[in-house]
C-alpha cells in the first residue's frame, strides 16, 4: 500500500514536473517569441495595399483650422488651462504625432523631467502607445512628463492602433480588429461591453470609441481613464466627477474647479439616431469600395464622408447629396446659434464670480456659483467638443446646450444677488474679448514668450527624438 502510494506520488510528481517544465519550458519560448507590436505603418504598404494607400490619403486633409481664432470666447473659458493657448480644429490621422507636438499646450519642454503635460498626452496619436505599454506595462508607459517618450512615440496613428496586426487573419487580409489601449478595453467592460463579445458593427465603433471619447487623467501617474462608471450620459459623467471631487483645473478668472470635455464622439453617435440604428462610424467614414482590379477593400481616408457621397450615405438614403447636405447644414446651424447662446452667458458668470470675489465674497457664498459654473461649462464642452455632433446626434447636442443655458443663468441669477448684498449693482464689464489676441492680452497670457519657446523645442529637441527614432527602428 505505502509502497504503492510511493510509487503512486513518484510519478505524479514526475508527471507533475514534467508538465510544469513544460509549461515553463513554454512560457519561456512564449517571452522568447513574443512579438512586439508592429508601430511602422509603412511596414504594411505592400502586404495591404489599397488599405494602405487609402490610410495614407488621410494626408490630404492637411488644413489647419484655428478655433480660437473663430470664436474667440473660447479663451475666457478656458482661461488658466492649455486649451486658451493654442486649439486647432481635427485635420487627418496622418498628422496626429506633428500636431501635438507642435501645438502651444504641450510647451517646450528642454529635458524629460519638463514641460506642463503628463505621458497621457500620446495617448490618442500613435501605435507606438500601444507598443510601449505592451512592452512596459501601462505605468511604464504613463509615468512622468510628455517629453519623456518623445522618442518612442514618432508613428501616427495607423494599423496597430485598430488591428492585430501580427495575427494570422490579419496577414490573410481579414480585419483582426483589436483595441489596442488596456484603459479602453476596462471602460468598454464597465459599460457592459466587453470587446470579445460583441459584433462586428459594435466592435467597427469600438475601435473609434478607444480615442474619440470622453476620458480625464487619474493617480500618480496621470493615466487615462473613461468615466463611465455610472453611464456614458452628460448628467451622468458630471455626477462621476462630482462625486470623486475632480477637477481638471481652477478656472483663471472665476476660480471654478472646472471640469474639460475631451471629444465625447462615441458617446454622442450612441445616442444619436444612427447608433440606435447600428449604423457604425465606419459605414460613413470608412466604405466599402472597389479597387481597379474589382477586389471590394474598406476605405482606409477617413474624413468627411460627403466628400464620396455615393459610397457612404447614398447606400441608405435616397434623397440627394444637396437635400442631405441642406438638412446637415441647418441642424449645424442651430447647433452653432445655441452653442454661441451658452458662451455668452458662461463668459459673463465668470467675470460676474471674479467681480463678487474682488468684493470681498467668501468661500461659502461663492461655492453654490462656482458649482452653476462648472456643470454649465461641462455640459457645453461636451456638446461642441463632441465633433460632428450635429450630425451624429444634433438633438442631443441642443438638449446639452439647453441645460447648459440654464445652469449659467442659475450662477449668474445668483452672482448678481451676491453681489448686490455687497454694494455693487452695475452691470459688470466684461474686456474686449472681440479675437483672439486681444482676449489672450486680457488674460495677460504671453504669447510671444510661448512661441518662442515652442520654435526653440521644434528646433533643437524634435530632430533629437526624430534621430533617435529612427536608430532604434532601424534595429527592428
Ligand atoms: C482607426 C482604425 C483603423 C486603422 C488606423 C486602420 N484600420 Fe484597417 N480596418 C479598420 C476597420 C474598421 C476595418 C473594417 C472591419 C470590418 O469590415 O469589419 C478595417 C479593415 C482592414 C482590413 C481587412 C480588409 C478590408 O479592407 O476590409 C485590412 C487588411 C486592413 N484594415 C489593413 C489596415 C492597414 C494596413 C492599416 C494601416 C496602414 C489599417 N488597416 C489601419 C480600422 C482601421
Ligand atoms: C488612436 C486614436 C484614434 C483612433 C483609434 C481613431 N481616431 Fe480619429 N482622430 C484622432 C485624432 C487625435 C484626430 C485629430 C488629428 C489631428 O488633428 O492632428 C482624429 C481625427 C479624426 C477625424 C477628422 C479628420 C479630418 O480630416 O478632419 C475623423 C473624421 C475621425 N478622426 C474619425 C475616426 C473614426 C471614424 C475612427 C474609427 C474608425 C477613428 N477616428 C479612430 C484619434 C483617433
Ligand atoms: C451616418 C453617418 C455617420 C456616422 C455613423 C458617423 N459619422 Fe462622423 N461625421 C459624419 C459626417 C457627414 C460628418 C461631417 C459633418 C459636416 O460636414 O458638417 C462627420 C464628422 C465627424 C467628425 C468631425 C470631423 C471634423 O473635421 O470636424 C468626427 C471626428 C467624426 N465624424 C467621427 C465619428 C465617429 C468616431 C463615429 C462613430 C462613433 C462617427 N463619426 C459616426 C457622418 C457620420
Ligand atoms: C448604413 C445605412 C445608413 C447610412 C450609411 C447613412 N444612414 Fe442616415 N439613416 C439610416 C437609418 C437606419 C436612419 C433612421 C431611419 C428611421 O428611423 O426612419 C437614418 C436617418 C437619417 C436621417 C433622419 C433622422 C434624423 O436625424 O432626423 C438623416 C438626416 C440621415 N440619416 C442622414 C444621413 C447622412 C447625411 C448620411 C451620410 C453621411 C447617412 N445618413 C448615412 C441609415 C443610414
Amino acid at each position: 500500500m505505502s509502497k504503492k502510494w510511493t510509487l503512486n506520488s513518484a510519478v505524479t510528481a514526475a508527471i507533475l514536473s514534467a508538465f510544469c517544465f513544460t509549461g515553463s519550458a513554454l512560457a519561456s519560448t512564449e517571452t522568447e517569441q513574443k512579438q512586439q507590436i508592429e508601430p511602422r505603418n509603412q511596414v504594411f504598404a505592400d502586404a495591404h495595399a489599397d488599405q494602405y494607400k487609402s490610410w495614407e490619403a488621410t494626408k490630404n486633409s492637411e488644413e489647419i483650422t484655428d478655433a480660437l481664432k473663430e470664436d474667440p470666447n473660447m479663451v475666457v473659458l478656458w482661461a488658466g488651462y492649455g486649451f486658451a493657448k493654442d486649439y486647432n480644429k481635427a485635420r487627418g490621422h496622418y498628422y496626429a504625432v506633428t500636431d501635438v507636438r507642435e501645438t502651444l499646450r504641450t510647451g517646450g519642454p528642454k529635458d524629460e523631467n519638463s514641460g506642463p503635460m503628463p505621458m497621457a498626452c500620446w495617448s490618442c496619436k500613435s501605435p507606438d502607445v500601444a507598443r510601449v505599454i505592451d512592452d512596459r506595462g501601462e505605468d511604464g508607459y504613463f509615468a512622468g512628463k510628455w517629453a519623456r517618450l518623445g522618442s518612442e512615440i514618432n508613428n501616427s496613428i495607423g494599423c496597430s492602433d485598430c488591428h492585430d496586426t501580427n495575427s494570422e487573419d490579419f496577414a490573410q487580409g481579414k480585419p483582426a480588429l483589436k483595441l489596442s489601449r488596456p484603459y479602453a478595453e476596462r471602460a468598454m467592460e464597465t459599460i457592459g461591453m466587453k470587446f470579445e463579445d460583441q459584433s462586428r458593427f459594435d466592435q467597427q465603433a469600438q475601435t473609434c470609441g478607444q480615442c474619440h471619447v470622453e476620458y480625464y487623467f487619474t493617480g500618480p501617474n496621470k493615466s487615462v481613464k473613461f468615466p463611465w462608471d455610472k453611464g456614458t450620459s452628460v448628467d451622468e459623467m458630471e455626477i462621476y466627477y462630482d462625486e470623486i471631487d475632480f477637477k481638471d483645473w481652477t478656472h483663471g478668472v472665476s476660480k471654478a474647479p472646472m471640469l474639460k470635455a475631451q471629444h465625447p464622439g462615441y458617446e454622442t453617435w450612441r445616442e444619436g439616431i444612427h447608433g440606435k440604428n447600428n449604423v457604425a462610424c465606419v459605414d460613413c467614414h470608412m466604405p466599402k469600395v472597389q479597387n481597379e482590379d474589382g477586389k471590394v477593400y474598406t476605405d482606409h481616408k477617413i474624413g468627411n464622408p460627403f466628400d464620396r457621397f455615393e459610397d457612404t450615405c447614398a447606400q441608405c438614403h435616397t434623397q440627394t447629396k444637396e437635400a442631405l447636405q441642406g438638412i446637415v447644414s441647418t441642424r449645424k446651424a442651430s447647433v452653432l446659434e445655441l452653442k454661441l447662446t451658452a458662451e455668452k452667458q458662461i463668459v459673463a458668470a465668470h467675470f460676474e464670480a471674479k467681480a463678487a470675489w474682488d468684493a470681498g465674497a467668501t468661500e461659502q457664498e461663492m461655492a453654490p456659483i462656482l458649482r452653476d459654473i462648472r456643470h454649465a461649462q461641462w455640459r457645453w464642452d461636451y456638446a461642441i467638443a463632441s465633433h460632428g455632433v450635429h450630425m451624429h446626434a444634433p438633438e442631443v447636442a441642443l438638449r446639452i446646450l439647453g441645460t447648459a443655458i440654464d445652469r449659467a443663468t442659475d450662477a449668474r441669477t445668483k452672482v448678481v444677488r451676491l453681489l448686490a448684498t455687497k454694494g455693487i449693482t452695475e452691470e459688470i464689464q466684461i474686456p474686449d474679448i472681440s479675437t483672439k489676441e486681444k482676449a489672450q492680452q486680457a488674460l495677460g497670457m504671453d504669447m510671444d514668450g510661448m512661441n518662442a519657446e515652442k520654435a526653440s523645442f521644434l528646433k533643437t529637441v524634435v530632430p533629437e527624438w526624430d534621430k533617435q527614432a529612427e536608430a532604434r527602428e532601424a534595429k527592428y
